[in-house]
Protein backbone atom coordinates (compact mmCIF):
# COMPACT_ATOMS: atom_id res chain seq x y z
CA UNK A 1 0.00 0.00 0.00
CA UNK A 2 2.90 2.36 0.70
CA UNK A 3 4.16 1.83 -2.77
CA UNK A 4 2.04 4.35 -4.93
CA UNK A 5 2.48 6.81 -1.69
CA UNK A 6 6.42 7.17 -2.01
CA UNK A 7 6.25 6.09 -6.04
CA UNK A 8 8.48 8.28 -8.44
CA UNK A 9 5.36 8.45 -10.49
CA UNK A 10 4.67 11.37 -12.95
CA UNK A 11 0.97 11.44 -12.01
CA UNK A 12 1.87 13.30 -8.95
CA UNK A 13 3.48 15.45 -11.26
CA UNK A 14 0.52 15.75 -13.33
CA UNK A 15 -1.87 16.58 -10.66
CA UNK A 16 0.16 18.51 -8.31
CA UNK A 17 1.60 21.54 -10.10
CA UNK A 18 -0.21 24.47 -8.88
CA UNK A 19 0.44 26.45 -12.19
CA UNK A 20 -0.94 23.68 -14.51
CA UNK A 21 -4.06 23.09 -12.43
CA UNK A 22 -4.87 26.79 -12.91
CA UNK A 23 -3.96 26.40 -16.70
CA UNK A 24 -5.87 23.46 -16.79
CA UNK A 25 -9.14 25.53 -15.19
CA UNK A 26 -8.58 28.15 -17.74
CA UNK A 27 -7.91 30.55 -14.99
CA UNK A 28 -4.15 30.63 -13.75
CA UNK A 29 -3.18 34.28 -12.39
CA UNK A 30 0.48 34.41 -11.95
CA UNK A 31 1.06 37.86 -10.28
CA UNK A 32 0.30 38.02 -6.26
CA UNK A 33 -3.55 39.39 -6.13
CA UNK A 34 -3.07 40.68 -2.22
CA UNK A 35 -1.79 44.49 -2.87
CA UNK A 36 -4.87 44.71 -5.07
CA UNK A 37 -7.29 43.17 -3.06
CA UNK A 38 -5.95 45.54 -0.11
CA UNK A 39 -6.36 48.91 -2.84
CA UNK A 40 -10.13 47.54 -3.72
CA UNK A 41 -10.96 47.07 0.44
CA UNK A 42 -9.48 50.39 0.89
CA UNK A 43 -11.68 52.46 -2.02
CA UNK A 44 -15.19 50.56 -0.54
CA UNK A 45 -16.81 47.76 1.42
CA UNK A 46 -18.80 46.28 -1.18
CA UNK A 47 -18.24 46.82 -4.95
CA UNK A 48 -20.28 46.31 -8.27
CA UNK A 49 -18.58 44.02 -10.04
CA UNK A 50 -17.10 40.48 -9.76
CA UNK A 51 -13.75 40.02 -8.45
CA UNK A 52 -12.08 39.48 -11.60
CA UNK A 53 -13.50 42.82 -13.33
CA UNK A 54 -12.43 44.80 -10.37
CA UNK A 55 -8.99 43.32 -10.92
CA UNK A 56 -8.66 43.39 -14.78
CA UNK A 57 -8.45 39.99 -14.45
CA UNK A 58 -10.05 37.87 -17.85
CA UNK A 59 -13.13 37.05 -17.04
CA UNK A 60 -13.43 33.52 -15.61
CA UNK A 61 -16.79 31.82 -14.41
CA UNK A 62 -16.28 28.90 -12.55
CA UNK A 63 -20.63 29.11 -11.60
CA UNK A 64 -22.49 28.15 -14.38
CA UNK A 65 -24.99 30.34 -12.54
CA UNK A 66 -23.33 33.05 -12.33
CA UNK A 67 -23.75 33.55 -16.14
CA UNK A 68 -25.56 36.63 -17.08
CA UNK A 69 -26.44 37.82 -13.44
CA UNK A 70 -24.56 40.66 -12.18
CA UNK A 71 -21.65 40.89 -9.93
CA UNK A 72 -20.61 42.14 -6.91
CA UNK A 73 -18.03 42.16 -4.24
CA UNK A 74 -17.27 42.43 -0.51
CA UNK A 75 -13.98 43.12 0.95
CA UNK A 76 -14.01 44.14 4.31
CA UNK A 77 -13.77 42.06 7.09
CA UNK A 78 -17.38 43.18 8.29
CA UNK A 79 -19.01 42.90 5.26
CA UNK A 80 -17.74 39.81 4.06
CA UNK A 81 -18.70 38.32 7.82
CA UNK A 82 -22.27 39.65 7.45
CA UNK A 83 -22.30 37.65 3.59
CA UNK A 84 -21.18 34.56 5.04
CA UNK A 85 -23.58 34.20 8.13
CA UNK A 86 -26.92 35.33 6.79
CA UNK A 87 -27.76 32.68 4.64
CA UNK A 88 -31.36 33.88 4.02
CA UNK A 89 -30.29 36.64 2.02
CA UNK A 90 -27.28 35.15 0.37
CA UNK A 91 -27.55 32.03 -0.59
CA UNK A 92 -25.03 28.78 -1.28
CA UNK A 93 -27.32 27.51 -4.36
CA UNK A 94 -24.60 29.47 -6.42
CA UNK A 95 -22.70 26.24 -5.99
CA UNK A 96 -25.08 24.77 -8.09
CA UNK A 97 -23.93 23.16 -11.24
CA UNK A 98 -27.33 23.43 -13.54
CA UNK A 99 -25.55 21.88 -16.74
CA UNK A 100 -25.83 18.31 -14.73
CA UNK A 101 -29.32 18.67 -14.83
CA UNK A 102 -31.33 19.38 -11.36
CA UNK A 103 -29.46 16.53 -9.71
CA UNK A 104 -26.99 17.90 -6.97
CA UNK A 105 -23.29 17.62 -7.47
CA UNK A 106 -21.85 19.23 -4.91
CA UNK A 107 -23.55 18.04 -1.33
CA UNK A 108 -23.88 20.38 1.05
CA UNK A 109 -21.72 23.00 0.06
CA UNK A 110 -24.85 24.09 -2.27
CA UNK A 111 -27.38 23.64 0.31
CA UNK A 112 -29.29 26.23 2.29
CA UNK A 113 -31.33 25.59 5.54
CA UNK A 114 -32.91 24.10 7.31
CA UNK A 115 -31.95 21.42 4.58
CA UNK A 116 -28.07 21.93 5.13
CA UNK A 117 -28.04 21.58 8.89
CA UNK A 118 -29.58 18.27 8.79
CA UNK A 119 -27.38 17.02 6.30
CA UNK A 120 -24.10 18.72 7.95
CA UNK A 121 -25.46 17.03 11.41
CA UNK A 122 -25.31 13.51 10.24
CA UNK A 123 -21.97 14.35 8.75
CA UNK A 124 -20.03 16.28 11.34
CA UNK A 125 -19.77 13.46 13.73
CA UNK A 126 -16.90 12.29 11.27
CA UNK A 127 -15.06 15.71 11.16
CA UNK A 128 -14.95 17.39 14.38
CA UNK A 129 -13.03 16.81 17.34
CA UNK A 130 -12.26 14.75 19.23
CA UNK A 131 -12.42 12.23 15.85
CA UNK A 132 -10.45 14.50 14.11
CA UNK A 133 -7.45 14.42 16.73
CA UNK A 134 -7.49 10.57 17.06
CA UNK A 135 -9.32 8.69 14.41
CA UNK A 136 -7.91 10.47 11.46
CA UNK A 137 -4.87 11.02 13.12
CA UNK A 138 -3.85 7.72 14.33
CA UNK A 139 -5.54 5.74 11.85
CA UNK A 140 -3.65 7.39 8.64
CA UNK A 141 -2.09 10.99 9.10
CA UNK A 142 0.62 9.90 11.18
CA UNK A 143 1.71 6.61 9.22
CA UNK A 144 1.15 8.09 5.89
CA UNK A 145 3.14 11.56 7.12
CA UNK A 146 6.26 9.33 8.74
CA UNK A 147 6.36 6.83 5.37
CA UNK A 148 6.73 9.97 3.01
CA UNK A 149 9.64 11.93 5.57
CA UNK A 150 11.47 8.32 5.91
CA UNK A 151 11.46 8.52 2.54
CA UNK A 152 13.04 11.58 2.57
CA UNK A 153 15.93 10.37 5.00
CA UNK A 154 18.28 8.81 2.09
CA UNK A 155 17.88 12.37 -0.03
CA UNK A 156 20.26 15.69 0.36
CA UNK A 157 17.36 17.69 -1.28
CA UNK A 158 13.44 17.78 -1.69
CA UNK A 159 10.64 19.36 -3.41
CA UNK A 160 8.42 19.55 -0.57
CA UNK A 161 5.33 20.72 -2.76
CA UNK A 162 5.27 17.56 -4.40
CA UNK A 163 7.12 14.74 -2.30
CA UNK A 164 5.29 15.75 0.67
CA UNK A 165 2.35 18.08 0.85
CA UNK A 166 0.49 16.93 -2.16
CA UNK A 167 0.87 13.11 -1.25
CA UNK A 168 -0.33 14.05 2.77
CA UNK A 169 -3.95 14.92 2.10
CA UNK A 170 -5.01 12.95 -0.98
CA UNK A 171 -4.38 9.80 0.62
CA UNK A 172 -5.50 10.93 4.12
CA UNK A 173 -8.96 11.34 2.11
CA UNK A 174 -8.79 8.22 0.15
CA UNK A 175 -8.14 5.69 3.26
CA UNK A 176 -10.21 7.80 5.42
CA UNK A 177 -13.03 7.32 2.86
CA UNK A 178 -11.90 3.18 2.57
CA UNK A 179 -9.79 3.30 -0.98
CA UNK A 180 -6.55 1.47 -1.25
CA UNK A 181 -3.07 1.76 -3.00
CA UNK A 182 -3.30 3.29 -6.84
CA UNK A 183 -7.31 3.76 -6.29
CA UNK A 184 -6.24 6.72 -4.62
CA UNK A 185 -4.35 8.53 -7.84
CA UNK A 186 -7.18 7.12 -10.46
CA UNK A 187 -9.96 8.85 -7.94
CA UNK A 188 -7.60 11.87 -7.84
CA UNK A 189 -7.29 12.52 -11.15
CA UNK A 190 -10.86 11.77 -12.14
CA UNK A 191 -12.49 13.71 -9.62
CA UNK A 192 -9.77 17.12 -10.41
CA UNK A 193 -10.73 16.00 -14.63
CA UNK A 194 -14.96 15.76 -13.46
CA UNK A 195 -14.59 19.49 -11.92
CA UNK A 196 -12.60 20.93 -14.32
CA UNK A 197 -14.60 23.53 -16.61
CA UNK A 198 -12.50 24.85 -18.42
CA UNK A 199 -10.11 23.25 -21.32
CA UNK A 200 -11.75 19.67 -21.48
CA UNK A 201 -14.28 18.64 -23.34
CA UNK A 202 -18.07 17.94 -21.69
CA UNK A 203 -17.67 14.46 -22.98
CA UNK A 204 -14.23 13.79 -21.15
CA UNK A 205 -15.55 15.57 -17.63
CA UNK A 206 -18.68 13.33 -18.01
CA UNK A 207 -16.31 10.42 -18.36
CA UNK A 208 -14.51 11.05 -15.37
CA UNK A 209 -17.31 11.96 -13.48
CA UNK A 210 -18.73 8.25 -14.16
CA UNK A 211 -15.62 6.59 -12.91
CA UNK A 212 -15.68 8.70 -9.54
CA UNK A 213 -19.61 7.58 -9.26
CA UNK A 214 -18.42 4.34 -10.15
CA UNK A 215 -15.30 3.69 -8.24
CA UNK A 216 -17.76 5.08 -4.91
CA UNK A 217 -20.79 2.80 -5.93
CA UNK A 218 -18.12 -0.47 -5.71
CA UNK A 219 -17.08 1.00 -2.44
CA UNK A 220 -20.55 1.50 -0.86
CA UNK A 221 -21.03 -2.45 -2.10
CA UNK A 222 -18.25 -3.02 -0.54
CA UNK A 223 -18.74 -1.56 2.95
CA UNK A 224 -22.38 -2.82 2.92
CA UNK A 225 -21.42 -6.66 2.29
CA UNK A 226 -18.40 -6.35 5.22
CA UNK A 227 -18.61 -2.82 7.18
CA UNK A 228 -14.81 -1.51 7.89
CA UNK A 229 -14.19 1.42 9.92
CA UNK A 230 -13.93 4.51 7.68
CA UNK A 231 -16.29 7.17 5.86
CA UNK A 232 -18.43 5.29 3.62
CA UNK A 233 -19.19 2.96 6.70
CA UNK A 234 -19.96 5.68 8.49
CA UNK A 235 -22.26 7.49 5.93
CA UNK A 236 -24.03 4.03 5.56
CA UNK A 237 -24.69 3.82 9.38
CA UNK A 238 -25.47 7.77 9.74
CA UNK A 239 -29.45 8.37 9.91
CA UNK A 240 -30.41 11.57 8.40
CA UNK A 241 -33.02 13.70 10.80
CA UNK A 242 -35.31 15.92 7.92
CA UNK A 243 -36.82 19.17 8.73
CA UNK A 244 -39.92 17.56 9.65
CA UNK A 245 -38.36 15.44 12.25
CA UNK A 246 -38.44 11.84 10.13
CA UNK A 247 -35.46 9.87 10.29
CA UNK A 248 -33.60 8.17 7.14
CA UNK A 249 -30.38 6.13 5.78
CA UNK A 250 -28.99 8.13 2.85
CA UNK A 251 -29.41 6.86 -0.25
CA UNK A 252 -26.68 5.58 -2.17
CA UNK A 253 -26.73 8.99 -4.27
CA UNK A 254 -26.45 10.91 -1.05
CA UNK A 255 -23.15 8.94 -0.30
CA UNK A 256 -22.17 9.38 -3.55
CA UNK A 257 -22.56 12.76 -3.70
CA UNK A 258 -21.26 13.95 -0.26
CA UNK A 259 -17.79 11.19 -0.60
CA UNK A 260 -17.24 12.99 -3.82
CA UNK A 261 -17.44 16.39 -2.07
CA UNK A 262 -15.10 15.44 1.00
CA UNK A 263 -12.66 14.06 -1.91
CA UNK A 264 -12.93 17.42 -3.61
CA UNK A 265 -12.77 19.84 -1.14
CA UNK A 266 -9.67 18.10 1.15
CA UNK A 267 -7.85 17.04 -1.40
CA UNK A 268 -6.58 20.12 -3.56
CA UNK A 269 -7.11 22.47 -0.10
CA UNK A 270 -4.67 20.93 2.13
CA UNK A 271 -1.84 20.59 -0.11
CA UNK A 272 -1.82 23.93 -1.24
CA UNK A 273 -2.25 25.65 2.39
CA UNK A 274 0.44 22.89 3.37
CA UNK A 275 3.11 24.88 0.77
CA UNK A 276 1.97 28.29 1.59
CA UNK A 277 3.04 27.04 5.51
CA UNK A 278 6.31 25.60 4.68
CA UNK A 279 7.19 28.65 2.44
CA UNK A 280 5.91 31.08 5.22
CA UNK A 281 8.12 29.82 7.47
CA UNK A 282 11.07 28.52 5.27
CA UNK A 283 11.23 32.50 3.88
CA UNK A 284 10.67 33.46 7.98
CA UNK A 285 13.68 32.30 9.20
CA UNK A 286 13.38 34.09 13.16
CA UNK A 287 9.69 32.34 12.92
CA UNK A 288 11.03 28.90 12.14
CA UNK A 289 13.36 29.05 14.30
CA UNK A 290 11.02 29.70 17.43
CA UNK A 291 8.76 27.24 16.10
CA UNK A 292 11.87 24.81 16.00
CA UNK A 293 12.33 25.61 19.55
CA UNK A 294 8.84 25.54 20.66
CA UNK A 295 6.20 23.26 19.01
CA UNK A 296 3.45 24.68 20.68
CA UNK A 297 3.52 27.39 17.73
CA UNK A 298 2.72 25.14 15.01
CA UNK A 299 -0.70 25.42 15.23
CA UNK A 300 -0.18 29.51 15.43
CA UNK A 301 2.00 28.93 12.35
CA UNK A 302 -0.81 26.76 10.47
CA UNK A 303 -3.54 28.99 11.50
CA UNK A 304 -1.49 32.11 10.31
CA UNK A 305 -0.94 31.06 7.16
CA UNK A 306 -4.51 30.45 6.38
CA UNK A 307 -5.37 34.11 7.43
CA UNK A 308 -2.22 35.53 5.34
CA UNK A 309 -2.95 33.31 2.48
CA UNK A 310 -6.08 31.27 2.58
CA UNK A 311 -5.16 29.10 -0.86
CA UNK A 312 -9.00 29.90 -1.85
CA UNK A 313 -9.31 33.87 -0.77
CA UNK A 314 -13.30 34.15 -3.18
CA UNK A 315 -16.30 32.38 -2.48
CA UNK A 316 -19.73 32.91 -4.10
CA UNK A 317 -23.15 33.41 -3.15
CA UNK A 318 -26.30 34.28 -4.85
CA UNK A 319 -28.43 37.14 -3.39
CA UNK A 320 -31.74 35.64 -2.53
CA UNK A 321 -33.68 39.11 -2.39
CA UNK A 322 -33.32 42.73 -3.04
CA UNK A 323 -30.92 43.93 0.27
CA UNK A 324 -28.29 46.03 0.68
CA UNK A 325 -24.55 45.56 2.56
CA UNK A 326 -22.81 48.41 3.65
CA UNK A 327 -25.24 50.79 2.17
CA UNK A 328 -24.79 49.44 -1.34
CA UNK A 329 -28.00 47.80 -3.33
CA UNK A 330 -28.08 44.54 -4.32
CA UNK A 331 -31.13 42.81 -6.56
CA UNK A 332 -32.47 39.73 -6.12
CA UNK A 333 -30.57 37.02 -8.23
CA UNK A 334 -27.11 39.04 -8.17
CA UNK A 335 -23.98 37.20 -7.33
CA UNK A 336 -22.28 38.22 -4.33
CA UNK A 337 -18.58 37.69 -4.68
CA UNK A 338 -17.07 37.50 -0.91
CA UNK A 339 -12.96 37.99 -1.29
CA UNK A 340 -12.03 37.21 2.28
CA UNK A 341 -8.48 37.27 1.14
CA UNK A 342 -8.96 40.95 1.40
CA UNK A 343 -11.24 40.29 4.72
CA UNK A 344 -8.45 38.36 6.13
CA UNK A 345 -6.33 41.31 5.86
CA UNK A 346 -8.52 44.09 7.25
CA UNK A 347 -6.36 46.65 8.99
CA UNK A 348 -9.82 47.37 11.16
CA UNK A 349 -9.18 43.43 12.56
CA UNK A 350 -5.46 43.31 12.32
CA UNK A 351 -2.20 45.58 12.87
CA UNK A 352 0.61 45.15 9.90
CA UNK A 353 -2.09 42.55 8.33
CA UNK A 354 0.23 41.86 5.47
CA UNK A 355 2.90 40.58 7.62
CA UNK A 356 3.24 36.83 8.21
CA UNK A 357 3.43 36.69 11.90
CA UNK A 358 2.87 33.61 14.01
CA UNK A 359 3.06 35.81 17.36
CA UNK A 360 0.18 37.92 17.07
CA UNK A 361 -2.59 37.42 19.59
CA UNK A 362 -4.96 34.73 18.74
CA UNK A 363 -7.92 36.38 16.76
CA UNK A 364 -10.38 34.29 14.43
CA UNK A 365 -10.08 34.27 10.78
CA UNK A 366 -11.73 33.61 7.91
CA UNK A 367 -9.45 31.11 5.63
CA UNK A 368 -11.94 28.59 6.20
CA UNK A 369 -15.04 30.14 5.73
CA UNK A 370 -17.65 31.74 8.53
CA UNK A 371 -21.46 30.61 9.39
CA UNK A 372 -23.23 27.57 8.45
CA UNK A 373 -20.96 26.45 5.84
CA UNK A 374 -17.70 27.43 7.67
CA UNK A 375 -15.14 24.10 6.36
CA UNK A 376 -15.90 20.69 7.78
CA UNK A 377 -12.53 19.17 7.21
CA UNK A 378 -10.67 22.07 8.85
CA UNK A 379 -9.26 20.06 11.66
CA UNK A 380 -8.04 17.34 9.15
CA UNK A 381 -6.27 19.92 7.52
CA UNK A 382 -4.92 21.59 10.76
CA UNK A 383 -4.44 17.52 11.58
CA UNK A 384 -2.47 17.00 8.68
CA UNK A 385 -0.21 20.30 8.34
CA UNK A 386 0.36 19.76 11.94
CA UNK A 387 1.38 16.50 11.85
CA UNK A 388 3.69 17.58 8.48
CA UNK A 389 5.26 20.35 9.73
CA UNK A 390 6.36 18.13 13.56
CA UNK A 391 7.63 15.39 11.20
CA UNK A 392 10.22 17.29 9.21
CA UNK A 393 11.55 19.54 11.77
CA UNK A 394 11.82 16.13 13.83
CA UNK A 395 13.58 14.68 10.56
CA UNK A 396 15.39 17.96 9.35
CA UNK A 397 16.76 19.99 11.69
CA UNK A 398 18.82 21.87 8.85
CA UNK A 399 15.93 22.44 6.36
CA UNK A 400 16.31 25.26 4.43
CA UNK A 401 15.25 26.21 1.06
CA UNK A 402 17.51 25.30 -1.88
CA UNK A 403 19.54 28.69 -3.03
CA UNK A 404 20.40 26.50 -6.06
CA UNK A 405 17.11 26.36 -7.09
CA UNK A 406 14.32 29.24 -8.23
CA UNK A 407 12.84 30.29 -5.33
CA UNK A 408 9.40 29.57 -4.45
CA UNK A 409 6.44 32.21 -5.82
CA UNK A 410 2.43 32.35 -4.99
CA UNK A 411 0.48 30.97 -8.13
CA UNK A 412 -2.10 29.23 -9.55
CA UNK A 413 -5.37 30.51 -10.23
CA UNK A 414 -6.89 33.63 -8.02
CA UNK A 415 -9.51 30.79 -7.01
CA UNK A 416 -6.75 28.55 -6.02
CA UNK A 417 -3.45 29.66 -4.62
CA UNK A 418 -0.55 27.61 -3.65
CA UNK A 419 3.17 27.16 -4.13
CA UNK A 420 5.20 26.95 -7.61
CA UNK A 421 7.90 24.73 -6.01
CA UNK A 422 9.34 24.26 -2.15
CA UNK A 423 13.16 23.13 -3.06
CA UNK A 424 15.04 22.60 0.14
CA UNK A 425 18.26 21.45 1.16
CA UNK A 426 17.97 18.51 3.79
CA UNK A 427 20.74 18.58 5.90
C1 LIG B 1 -6.42 24.14 4.52
C2 LIG B 1 -7.33 23.44 3.88
C3 LIG B 1 -8.76 23.89 3.66
C4 LIG B 1 -9.27 25.14 3.43
C5 LIG B 1 -8.50 26.47 3.36
C6 LIG B 1 -10.72 24.99 3.29
C7 LIG B 1 -11.60 26.04 3.08
C8 LIG B 1 -12.98 25.92 3.08
C9 LIG B 1 -13.90 27.02 3.01
C10 LIG B 1 -13.53 28.51 2.92
C11 LIG B 1 -15.17 26.51 3.04
C12 LIG B 1 -16.50 27.32 3.03
C13 LIG B 1 -17.16 27.35 1.67
C14 LIG B 1 -18.42 28.21 1.64
O1 LIG B 1 -18.78 28.85 2.63
O2 LIG B 1 -19.06 28.26 0.58
C15 LIG B 1 -15.05 25.07 3.12
C16 LIG B 1 -16.11 24.18 3.17
C17 LIG B 1 -15.96 22.81 3.20
N1 LIG B 1 -14.78 22.10 3.34
FE1 LIG B 1 -12.92 22.88 3.47
N2 LIG B 1 -11.04 23.66 3.42
C18 LIG B 1 -9.88 22.95 3.65
C19 LIG B 1 -9.76 21.59 3.88
C20 LIG B 1 -10.80 20.69 3.87
C21 LIG B 1 -10.68 19.27 4.12
C22 LIG B 1 -9.38 18.55 4.47
C23 LIG B 1 -11.92 18.73 3.97
C24 LIG B 1 -12.39 17.31 4.13
C25 LIG B 1 -11.76 16.38 4.82
C26 LIG B 1 -12.85 19.83 3.67
C27 LIG B 1 -14.20 19.71 3.49
C28 LIG B 1 -15.07 20.75 3.35
C29 LIG B 1 -16.52 20.58 3.22
C30 LIG B 1 -17.26 19.24 3.19
C31 LIG B 1 -17.06 21.87 3.12
C32 LIG B 1 -18.54 22.23 2.97
C33 LIG B 1 -19.12 22.56 4.33
C34 LIG B 1 -20.58 23.02 4.28
O3 LIG B 1 -21.05 23.42 3.19
O4 LIG B 1 -21.24 22.97 5.33
N3 LIG B 1 -12.13 21.00 3.62
N4 LIG B 1 -13.69 24.74 3.16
Amino acid sequence: MNTVLIADDTIYEELYDVRREAEHAGNLVEEDMNPAMNALRERAPVQKGFLRELLNLPFHQRHVMAVGRQGYTSFTWEACNTAFRDHERFSSRIMHHPAAGEEQRLGILEMDEPQHRCYRNMLQPMFIRPKTLTWWRDRFINEIVDTLVSNLKSQDRAELNLQLCARVPVHTITRAIGMQGDDALVFRHAIVKSSAHGRISVEEARAASETVDRMLIDLIAKRRAAPGDDVITGLLQAELELPDGTKRPLTEREIVINARLVMLAGGGTSWRQFGITLWALLTHRDQLEAVKADRSLVDKAIEESVRWNPTDPVFSRLVAEDTELEGVALPAGAVLEICLGAANRDPARWSNPDAYDLHRPPQGHMGFGMGAHQCLGMNVARSEIHVGVNALLDAFPNLRLDPDQPAPYLTGGLEQRGMSAIPVLLR
